[in-house]
């Protein structure tokens, strides 16, 4: 059983509730252009890929957790996969967008997986990081929280990320919303 096999069935009400709900927002800055093929790692009960799906041509939401995916509404261009991040069946270069929303803090193997969306990106792809601002008071409560329910966290500031993901990917945008970041980069070719 993963970590997040215990909270599923409350996950999506949960996350209302913090109002942590940032679909709107990602649709805006991803700019969709309808042919665009999105790995959302980490993607979860596929609440993203409600907001996106219509703009690109196919979503897949990757993740180890079955019960968070046995909330997702598959259909032609939601696609559903059990697995792990750091070691997905794509192919080198297939996929345009890599999302990783909230997930970061979550996965101890950091540069592992950074290096798993770089393989699997095609030249000048992009990758899309949203994750928790830890110094926030906000998010300090939320910590504990997290901390009581899923054990050890990995959480990284913005500037560390940026860091982490330097010699592979270009920084094209950086958002700072005070609770949370979002971090774009394109693929170094
Ligand atoms: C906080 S949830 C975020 C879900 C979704 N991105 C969202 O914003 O609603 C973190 C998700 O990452 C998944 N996850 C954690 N480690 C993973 C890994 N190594 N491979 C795939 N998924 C993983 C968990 O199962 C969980 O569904």
């Amino acid at each position: 059983m993963k970590k997040f096999d215990r909270v599923y069935k409350h996950y999506d009400k949960f996350i209302e509730m913090f109002k942590f709900n940032k679909g709107e927002e990602i649709k805006e800055i991803l700019n969709l252009q309808g042919e665009e093929v999105v790995l959302d790692i980490g993607g979860g009960t596929g609440r993203l890929a409600d907001y996106i799906s219509s703009d690109c041509k196919i979503v897949y939401i990757l993740d180890e957790s079955e019960g968070m995916l046995s909330k997702v509404k598959a259909n032609g261009k939601v696609v559903p996969i059990l697995g792990d991040g750091l070691n997905t069946d794509f192919e080198n270069n297939s996929i345009d967008i890599v999302l990783m929303v909230d997930v970061f803090h979550h996965i101890e193997n950091q540069k592992g997986l950074i290096q798993e969306a770089y393989r699997i990106l095609k030249d000048n792809g992009k990758l899309l990081i949203l994750d928790l601002e830890k110094k926030n008071a906000k998010i300090r409560m939320l910590r504990v929280f997290e901390f009581i329910l899923f054990g050890k966290l990995y959480f990284k500031t913005s500037e560390e990320i940026q860091e982490l993901i330097k010699d592979k990917f270009k920084i094209r945008n950086f958002i700072d919303n005070k609770y949370y970041f979002i971090i774009i980069g394109e693929k170094n070719v």
